[in-house]
């Protein structure tokens, strides 16, 4: 009877808790669960997991399901896109605050400003990249590396037939991230968005992998060299969505055709390509505290009081002005006496 009651209370919890969710959050509601720790759990490995996972719409929760082995690499993903996104916008005023209740980056992602298309974009990316490499390792039954890219090269070295499995990656990540907006819930023109933004980020990874190698033979001569595509590191993944970002295009939705496409706002601006970055809606200036928008405001940060940019004392204390602290900072370095006579 007890027992009976707690788990009802439990399940009242769960319902008020999903309904928080589901009241303030966004399309990546999902990112939530870069964090499974918080549910008490060290990995997702078995159905039930899914249904307990915060965030997820019943189409996610199905590619859960039927992809158990996978979700720890999207785990692993949400979190590297929540990191990069933290070091990216280090300097911003909107810096990729994560917050404890309801959606990761709070109520930012509800309108689609440039930080909801980075966000989208980032998180994507970080999906498919993670998923990648556990393809790559062998931890997973589903994929390996992918061994279609074989045999002799013309410039002369052997593939090695293990490179990353990109097409793979991609893939999950299209399942999985997208499947947010394929219902009728996102107005049309943020539906449209986010899959470009989704894609976007993905397409950063796939047009910029590269070919690594390794020598062989006596004593590190290069007889032979054996190479393979390898993904670029997911840091410089984030410096080429974060060059996006800054040259993100304003867009609405219009007809053309049958179809409803997004077009730029400023007709005389170059149109965007399938790597770009677009946005509907200007961005608040995040200057003050307002959760309603998402905005922890700037009061309190550090400002670098030599730069003109957003890092810059000015902008980034949006002309309140600022107090300035002198710090004097000993540091053991490891310097050399050099004889006669200087430091090193
Ligand atoms: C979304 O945009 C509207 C119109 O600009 C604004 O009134 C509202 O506060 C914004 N909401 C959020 C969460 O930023
Ligand atoms: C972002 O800025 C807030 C204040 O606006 C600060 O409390 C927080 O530590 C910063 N977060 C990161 C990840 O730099
Ligand atoms: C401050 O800004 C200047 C000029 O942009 C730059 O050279 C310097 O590295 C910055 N300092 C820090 C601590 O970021």
């Amino acid at each position: 009877m007890t027992m009976a009651t707690t788990s009802t209370a439990h399940f009242l919890t769960l319902i008020v808790l999903l309904q928080t969710y589901i009241m303030y959050g966004d399309a990546n509601r999902w990112l939530a669960i870069f964090n499974i720790n918080a549910l008490g759990l060290a990995s997702i490995d078995n159905p039930d997991t899914c249904e307990r996972l915060p965030g997820l719409v019943n189409k996610q929760v199905s590619v859960c399901k039927r992809n158990l082995e996978v979700m720890d690499s999207v785990s692993l993903g949400a979190s590297l896109a929540i990191h990069e996104c933290q070091n990216q916008f280090a300097n911003r005023r909107w810096n990729c605050t994560t917050v404890l209740t309801g959606p990761v980056f709070g109520r930012v992602l509800e309108n689609g400003t440039r930080e909801a298309a980075f966000v989208h974009a980032i998180s994507a990316a970080g999906v498919a990249h993670s998923v990648t490499r556990s393809c790559s390792s062998g931890d997973l039954q589903k994929c390996g590396c992918d061994r279609t890219v074989a045999g002799a090269s013309n410039d002369g070295f052997m593939w090695s037939g293990c490179s990353d499995n990109i097409a793979f990656g991609v893939l999950f990540s299209k399942t999985f991230v997208d499947a947010r907006e394929k219902k009728g819930k996102v107005p049309l023109n943020r539906q449209l968005m986010n899959l470009h933004n989704n894609e976007a980020g993905r397409r950063a990874i796939e047009t910029n992998m590269r070919i690594e190698c390794k020598c062989h033979g006596v004593s590190g001569s290069c007889e032979m060299k054996t190479c393979w595509k390898a993904m670029p590191n997911f840091k410089e993944v984030g410096m080429m969505l974060k060059e996006k970002f800054d040259g993100a295009t304003e867009v609405q939705q219009r007809r053309i055709g049958s179809r409803r496409q997004l077009v730029p706002v400023n007709p005389t601006f170059k149109p965007h390509t399938v790597n770009d970055l677009v946005y509907l809606t200007p961005s608040p200036d995040f200057c003050e505290y307002d959760l309603g928008v998402g905005s922890m405001g700037t009061h309190g940060r550090e400002c670098n009081r030599t730069s003109k940019a957003i890092d810059g004392c000015e902008l980034l204390c949006c002309g309140r002005g600022h107090n300035t602290h002198v710090e004097t900072v000993v540091e053991r370095c490891s310097c050399k006496f050099h004889w006669c006579c200087y430091v090193k």
